[in-house]
């Protein structure tokens, strides 16, 4: 057996220990038995294991996606006199911290909060437009033109994303939202919804990993600098409420979804994609954060 089959096999015995999302129905469905890696190199090498091809929506990491976006649209000072860049100590989808911290600003764009602040922050003439230039850019990101929305799961989430109404309600109330809400919340369920598979998420890591230059046709597709922040954003909130014990035992800015998917970026090396739909208290991929610690051990790619 490989070592990266491994890697895989060694960390299925955690998977029983944590459980799929549930608060979105549709994504009960998904396999729970499901571990997988996809591994693309700055030279175009691809390695893989276990349930690499498992399909799954994009969920959370699609934040990182729409914050390059929005700083590319406005202007890094703009976004950030909308949404903070500190961590947080509550879960993704906490409402507590949006009245009593930070001046009703969002901490960060990578809880459901500051994302749906950062999706708000698009340009577009409308919903359909804001929502059709994050799909492309997506698929330009990952070199991948059949990319579309699973778009049961996006009815699920928008029938039953009332915890994420009441923050984008309160941010429209203190101004932070200056769009419809329902026209932003429209674009972010659509974002969560993207279908993808770990070999996509390898490929968005590798653009990050190559400081935003597409590496398979040296395409500049987002400014230097605008990549440097998203990377540093994702190593200090990508995890929620666990990214400094993740930054302590892997060191790899990375990007969780409760869909089950981690994208981790190796600077200058590599761009990792991880699927594993079980998911600890926290809503971080189980298997995938340890087959995420055994690779950074192995291969020491801890940038601290
Ligand atoms: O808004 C939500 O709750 C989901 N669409 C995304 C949350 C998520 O992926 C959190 N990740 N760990």
């Amino acid at each position: 057996m490989n070592t990266l089959e491994e890697i895989i096999s060694e960390n299925r015995k955690y998977l029983d220990r944590g459980e799929v999302a549930s608060y979105i129905p549709e994504l009960k469905k998904a396999n729970k038995n499901a571990l997988g890696l996809y591994i693309t190199t700055l030279n175009g090498e691809e390695y893989f294991a276990g349930d690499y091809d498992t399909k799954f929506t994009i969920q959370s990491i699609s934040k990182i996606i729409t914050l390059a976006l929005a700083i590319m649209d406005n202007g890094k000072d703009y976004v950030f006199s909308k949404v903070g860049m500190e961590p947080t100590t509550e879960a993704f989808n906490s409402i507590i911290d949006l009245e009593l911290k930070n001046l009703n600003k969002p901490l960060n764009p990578m809880i459901n909060a500051g994302a749906i602040a950062t999706v708000s922050m698009i340009k577009g003439k409308d919903k359909n437009e804001v929502f059709n230039r994050i799909l492309e850019f997506t698929k330009k990101l990952c070199g991948n033109e059949n990319l579309k929305v699973d778009e049961s799961v996006y009815t699920s989430e928008n029938r039953t994303g009332n915890r994420n109404r009441a923050l984008a309600y309160f941010m429209k109330s203190t101004g932070i939202i200056e769009k419809d809400v329902e026209e932003v919340l429209y674009a972010y369920f659509k974002q969560c919804s993207i279908e993808v598979t770990c070999k996509d998420l390898s490929r968005i890591a590798t653009v990050f990993a190559n400081e935003g230059v597409l590496p398979w046709n040296e395409e500049r597709v987002i400014p230097k600098e605008i990549a440097r922040i998203v990377k540093t954003i994702m190593a200090t909130c990508g995890m929620y409420d666990a990214s400094g014990e993740f930054a302590v035992n892997i060191g790899l800015p990375s990007k969780s979804g409760v869909g089950g998917g981690i994208l981790a970026v190796a600077p200058g090396k590599m761009g990792i994609g991880i699927v594993g739909p079980s998911l600890d208290k926290k809503g971080n991929s189980i298997g995938g954060v340890e087959v995420l610690k055994d690779l950074s051990e192995k291969f020491d790619l801890n940038i601290f």
